[in-house]
C-alpha cells in the first residue's frame, strides 16, 4: 500500500499485518490512488465487550459482522450466486436498469460505499458515473479487511484515474466522518444489508449516516420486500448448504476473537421467517448437550439439545416501513425503483 506523503497519520501500519498479496506497484495506478483507513483502534475489545454482552442475552446472539472473516467473505460471494438467493441478481438487473438515472440526478463525484463486500455491483454505477464524467473517489466501507484490500486494488485499476479511499470498520460505529467533496457525494447501502440490523440499530445508523452527509449528497438504499413465505426461508437455508457453513463459521470467528471452544458440529443452521417482525430469523441450535467456554469472556455457555444462538435477522419491507424508517432520519425519497416481480427495491434519497 502506498501512502500519499501528504495524508494524515490514520493509514496505520498495522494494515500491513496481514500483507495483500500484490506487487510493489500494485496499490497504484497511473493517476488513482489506493489509501486504506482503518477505524477504531480498540476494535478487538469493543469487539469483545459486545460479544459477552451478547452472548449474556436470555436467546444468546453473536453479531452479524461476525461472519465476514476471509472465509466468511468467500461464502457470502457464494451466497449471492445460488439458485435461491434472489437478491442479489434481482437488484444487479435493477442497478443496470437505473444506474445511468441515479447518476444524471445525482452528479455525484464521490461514491461511499457502506458494506461494500466485492462490491461487484458497484461497478453499474461506477460506469454510470464515470461515463456522464463526474467520477473522482470511491469510498468503500466494510469491516471485511481482505476483500476491501483486494477491491480497492482492482477498482484503480479497472478506471484509471479514480483514487480510492478505503475504510475498515464497523460501520455501526465509525461512519463519521465521510471523504468527499460535501454536496457531491452518493452513498449507496446495498444488498439488503439494511435488514440485518435490528429496528434501533437502523435507527440510528441512519441518522449517523445522515449526520454524516451533507446538503445535496444523495443516498441509493436497497432492501428486500415482503414476499410468500417459501420463497424467503429458501434464500436463506439453501439445498447445496452454502448458507449452512456460512452460518456455522461465524462460531469459528467467535473462537478466535474470545479463545472459544465452540465446536461447530454440534449445531445446525436453521432459518425461519417470523411474520410479527417481518424478518427471516437465522440460527445455530445445539444438536447435543453442551459446555461452551470463552476465555477472553471468562464465559461458559451450557447448550441443551435444541437451544438456539440468534446469528443474523434479514428484515422485509413494506413500502410504508420504509419511507418511514428514511424520513425519521431526516431523508426525503426521491424515486423508488422496484424490479418487475417486485422481489427487491432502490430508493434513492436526498439528504
Ligand atoms: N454490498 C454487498 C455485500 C453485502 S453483505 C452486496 O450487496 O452484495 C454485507 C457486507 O457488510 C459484508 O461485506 C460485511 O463484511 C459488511 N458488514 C456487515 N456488518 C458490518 C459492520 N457492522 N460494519 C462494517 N461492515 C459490515
Ligand atoms: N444482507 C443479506 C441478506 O439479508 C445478508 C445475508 C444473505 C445473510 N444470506 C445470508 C446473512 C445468510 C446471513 C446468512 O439477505
Amino acid at each position: 500500500m502506498v501512502t500519499n506523503p501528504g495524508s494524515e497519520g490514520d493509514t496505520l501500519p498495522a494494515m500491513t499485518a496481514n500483507p495483500p498479496a500484490t506487487d510493489a506497484t500494485g496499490a497504484t495506478s497511473a493517476t488513482g490512488a489506493v489509501r486504506l483507513e482503518r477505524r477504531s483502534a480498540d476494535s478487538l475489545q469493543q469487539d469483545l465487550e459486545e460479544l459477552g454482552r451478547s452472548l449474556r442475552e436470555p436467546l444468546p446472539r453473536i453479531p452479524s459482522r461476525f461472519f465476514y472473516d476471509d472465509l466468511g467473505s468467500d461464502l457470502f460471494e457464494q451466497i449471492c450466486e445460488l439458485p435461491e438467493y434472489y437478491p442479489t441478481r434481482t437488484e444487479r438487473a435493477l442497478l443496470e436498469r437505473i444506474a445511468p438515472e441515479v447518476a444524471a440526478a445525482t452528479h455525484a463525484e464521490t461514491l461511499v460505499e457502506i458494506g461494500s463486500g466485492a462490491a461487484t455491483k458497484t461497478r453499474l454505477l461506477l460506469d454510470a458515473l464515470r461515463d456522464q464524467g463526474t467520477l473522482k473517489l470511491y469510498v468503500p466501507f466494510d469491516v471485511a479487511e481482505a476483500t476491501t484490500e483486494r477491491i480497492a486494488k482492482e477498482l484503480t485499476s479497472e478506471y484509471p484515474g479514480l483514487a480510492v479511499h478505503g475504510i475498515l470498520g464497523n460501520f455501526l460505529a465509525d461512519l463519521a466522518p465521510l471523504p468527499g467533496q460535501e454536496g457531491s457525494r452518493l452513498a449507496i447501502f446495498l444488498g439488503g444489508t439494511i435488514g440485518n440490523l435490528n429496528p434501533q440499530e437502523a435507527a440510528s445508523f441512519l441518522a449517523d449516516l445522515h449526520a454524516a452527509l451533507a446538503p445535496g449528497d444523495a443516498f441509493l438504499l436497497g432492501l428486500d420486500r415482503v414476499k410468500p413465505i417459501p420463497r424467503l426461508e429458501a434464500a436463506y437455508d439453501d439445498s447445496a448448504g452454502v448458507t449452512a457453513a456460512f452460518n456455522l463459521n461465524i462460531l469459528n470467528v467467535t473462537n478466535r476473537i474470545a479463545e472459544g471452544d465452540f465446536d461447530p458440529a454440534g449445531f445446525k443452521h436453521r432459518a425461519f421467517f417470523d411474520v410479527e417482525h417481518s424478518r427471516i430469523e437465522m440460527r445455530l441450535a445445539a444438536t447435543r448437550a453442551q459446555r461452551v467456554t470463552l476465555q477472553a469472556l471468562d464465559l461458559a455457555l451450557d447448550f441443551e439439545p435444541g437451544d438456539e444462538i440468534l446469528t443474523e435477522i434479514s428484515t422485509k419491507y413494506d413500502r410504508p416501513r420504509a419511507e418511514r424508517l428514511l424520513a425519521a432520519a431526516g431523508f426525503s425519497v426521491t424515486e423508488w425503483f422496484t424490479d418487475p416481480e417486485d422481489l427487491f427495491a432502490l430508493i434513492l434519497a436526498k439528504r
